[in-house]
């Protein structure tokens, strides 16, 4: 399956009003495709730093620059993409086994992370030499 296929870019709807912006993101299959288990986010990381660096076995994420910008290298072994993050109402969705780096961070960036499951470090692969072996198996 070609990356483009596999991550999404997705729009949602701005509630907002003379009030000011309101973003809302539902899960399970409303605005995002799993069941919110788990929110984290990042800030305060400087433009120098490579975060993520890691692909996940079992877990779906969802990624929006609520604040500032950021970049995302995703790749899934033999294709990678750059995109980036720079607006509070678009959400970045990765499928689990895609790889992810997130850098180019400005100094208000901050980067929501919806999760479709709780923390286990197991399902982390670390090792991108790994990770390209398990993507490309010999034949
Ligand atoms: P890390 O995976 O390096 O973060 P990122 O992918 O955002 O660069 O995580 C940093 C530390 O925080 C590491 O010790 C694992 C821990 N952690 C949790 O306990 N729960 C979580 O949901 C996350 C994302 C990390």
């Amino acid at each position: 399956m070609s990356l483009k296929d596999q991550y999404k870019i997705i729009e949602f709807k701005d509630l907002g009003d003379e009030r000011g912006n309101l973003v809302v993101i539902e899960g399970e299959g409303r605005d995002i495709p799993f069941d919110i288990k788990r929110v984290f986010y990042i800030y305060g990381s400087d433009s120098e730093v490579v975060r993520g660096q890691h692909a996940n076995r079992e877990t779906e994420f969802l990624l929006v620059n609520v604040g500032g910008t950021s970049k995302v290298r995703i790749d899934n072994g033999r294709e990678s993409e750059i995109v980036e993050l720079n607006r509070p109402g678009m959400g970045l969705y990765l499928p689990p086994m895609l790889w992810k780096d997130m850098y180019d961070f400005s100094p208000d960036s901050i980067l929501l992370v919806l999760a479709s499951r709780h923390y286990d470090a197991g399902e982390y692969i670390r090792d991108y030499d790994a990770y390209i072996e398990e993507m490309n198996p010999k034949a």
